[in-house]
C-alpha cells in the first residue's frame, strides 16, 4: 500500500513495509524518511516555503533561525540591488532574488557576478509564506503583492497594526494568529515588554504598568542614525511601545514614555508595575515566575559584574551567540523590588535578535503546524541552539 498526501508545499508517502507504516517526506530527488509518523499524520507534517523579502539586519537573522528548523525552508531572499548583503546569502545557499519585478533591476545582479533567480513575484510563486523584513513603514507597500499571490505574510514592528490587522509575540497571542492571513511581529520593545508582563498578567488577572523605554540611538551597522552626543526624547506621549503591547494583549493597561541614547548596543527598560490586591507574589516569586517562563535571562550584576549592557553584549558574545546575538530579555536580579503592589525591575533587550525566534513561532501560527506556543518555542530555540552549535 501507498497512501500519499500532498499539502501546500511539500508531496509526502506512507508505505508499508515488512507490517510496519513508513512515512517518507520528498526533499528534491530524495525520499527522506520520517521517523515515528503515523498514516494519520500525513497531513500534518509539511516542510513550510519561506520568502525572506528585505535582507538586512533582521531579514538575515530569521533566514539562519528558519535554516535551522525542520519545519521550514528557506526558498529565497531579495536584495534591492546587489550589495554586500548577497555574499552571506550566496554564502549560506539561499536562492536570491530581486525586492523588485524590473527587468533591468534584475539584470544587475548578474552584471555584478550574482544569479539572481527572478523578481519578488518569481519568489512568493515558490513560497507559503512571505516574511517582510523591510525598512519601517516600507513593508505596507508590498501587502498587495502578497495578498494578489495567496501567500501568507509576516510584517516587522516597523509597520503599523492597523495596516496588518493582527500582531504577534509567541506567549501573548501565538492561538488567536493560528491560521491567519497574515500578522506583524511587534517591534524589539514591545515583544520584551511583552515577555515580562505577559505572565505578571497570566499570574493577576489584572495588570497597570507605566514604564520608560531608555532606547539605542542606532544599530551597529547603521551609520546614518544618531543622536550621536545628545538625548533625545519621543516627544509623543504615550510613546508606541506601551500601546503596542495592548495589540497582543489588551487586557494589560500600559503606558509608555522613551528617550533615544547614544548607544546601540540594547534598549533598556525601567518598568513600574502596578499588581492587584492579593496578587500574593513577593520579590522572589516574581523572578521564579519569569525564570520559569522562555526567553527570559536572570542575573544578579551585583555577583556577576554584568551590570550595564556592555557587559551583557560581551557575556552574549562570550557563550557563542552568533552575530553576539541575546534572543532573551536579560532580567537584572538585584534591579527588582516588589514593595507592596508595586513591582520596580530594569531589563535589557537586544534590538536585533529577541524578534527572531518570534518569527519562527509566528510561520507556525500562520500556517497553523502548531497550536501549543510553548511546544513551538522550544522547537524553535532547540533548533536555534543546535544549528549554532551551542
Ligand atoms: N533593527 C532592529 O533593531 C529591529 C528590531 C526589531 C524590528 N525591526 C523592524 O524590522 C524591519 C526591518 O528592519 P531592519 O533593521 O532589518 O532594516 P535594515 O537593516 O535596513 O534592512 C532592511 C532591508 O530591506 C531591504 N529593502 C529596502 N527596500 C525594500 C522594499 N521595498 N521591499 C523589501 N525589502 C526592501 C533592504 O535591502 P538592500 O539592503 O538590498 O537595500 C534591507 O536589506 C523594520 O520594520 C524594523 O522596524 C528592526
Amino acid at each position: 500500500m501507498q497512501g500519499r498526501a500532498t499539502t501546500t508545499n511539500s508531496l509526502l508517502f506512507a508505505r508499508h513495509a515488512g507490517g510496519e507504516l513508513l512515512c517518507f517526506r520528498v526533499s528534491g530527488s530524495e525520499e527522506v524518511f520520517i521517523d515515528g509518523l503515523g498514516e494519520q499524520g500525513l497531513g500534518k507534517v509539511m516542510v513550510i516555503k519561506v520568502a525572506i523579502n528585505g535582507y538586512g539586519t533582521i531579514g538575515k537573522r530569521v533566514a539562519d533561525a528558519v535554516d535551522a528548523q525542520d519545519d521550514m525552508e528557506i526558498v529565497g531572499v531579495t536584495k534591492t540591488r546587489p550589495s554586500f548583503g548577497c555574499d552571506l546569502a550566496v554564502r549560506k545557499g539561499y536562492p536570491l532574488y530581486c525586492t523588485f519585478d524590473e527587468k533591468e533591476k534584475i539584470a544587475a545582479f548578474a552584471k555584478a557576478g550574482y544569479t539572481c533567480h527572478g523578481g519578488l513575484t518569481d519568489l512568493l510563486d515558490v513560497a507559503d509564506v512571505v516574511v517582510d523584513c523591510s525598512p519601517g513603514k516600507v513593508g505596507a507597500a508590498n501587502k498587495s503583492a502578497y495578498v494578489d499571490a495567496g501567500v501568507k505574510f509576516i510584517f516587522q514592528g516597523g509597520e503599523k497594526h492597523d495596516m496588518v490587522g493582527m500582531s504577534y509575540t509567541s506567549s501573548a497571542n501565538h492561538e488567536a494568529n493560528l491560521n491567519a492571513a497574515g500578522t506583524r511581529v511587534v517591534s524589539c520593545n514591545t515583544t520584551g515588554l511583552s515577555r515580562t508582563l505577559v505572565p505578571l498578567y497570566e499570574h493577576c488577572g489584572s495588570l497597570k504598568v507605566e514604564c520608560t523605554m531608555i532606547r539605542r540611538a542606532a544599530d551597529p551597522g547603521d551609520s546614518k542614525k544618531g543622536p550621536i552626543n545628545a538625548i533625545k526624547p519621543v516627544l509623543k506621549v504615550p510613546s508606541h511601545h506601551g500601546p503596542d503591547v495592548m495589540t497582543v494583549k489588551p487586557e494589560i493597561d500600559i503606558n509608555s514614555m522613551a528617550v533615544a541614547v547614544p548607544t546601540t548596543l540594547m534598549h533598556c527598560h525601567s518598568i513600574v508595575a502596578f499588581l492587584p490586591e492579593g496578587h500574593g507574589l513577593t520579590t522572589a516569586s516574581v523572578l521564579k515566575l519569569w525564570a520559569e517562563h522562555p526567553r527570559i535571562i536572570i542575573m544578579n550584576g551585583g555577583e556577576t559584574n554584568i551590570t550595564t549592557t556592555a557587559e551583557v553584549m560581551e557575556y552574549a558574545r562570550d557563550i557563542g551567540r552568533k552575530w553576539g546575538d541575546l534572543h532573551e530579555i536579560f532580567v537584572w536580579e538585584d534591579g527588582v523590588k516588589l514593595d507592596g503592589n508595586t513591582l520596580y525591575y530594569f531589563q535589557a533587550i537586544h534590538q536585533e535578535s529577541d524578534v527572531i525566534p518570534e518569527n519562527i513561532d509566528a510561520i507556525r501560527a500562520l500556517m497553523g503546524t502548531e497550536s501549543d506556543w510553548r511546544v513551538s518555542v522550544a522547537k524553535t530555540d532547540k533548533a536555534i541552539f543546535a544549528y549554532n552549535g551551542l
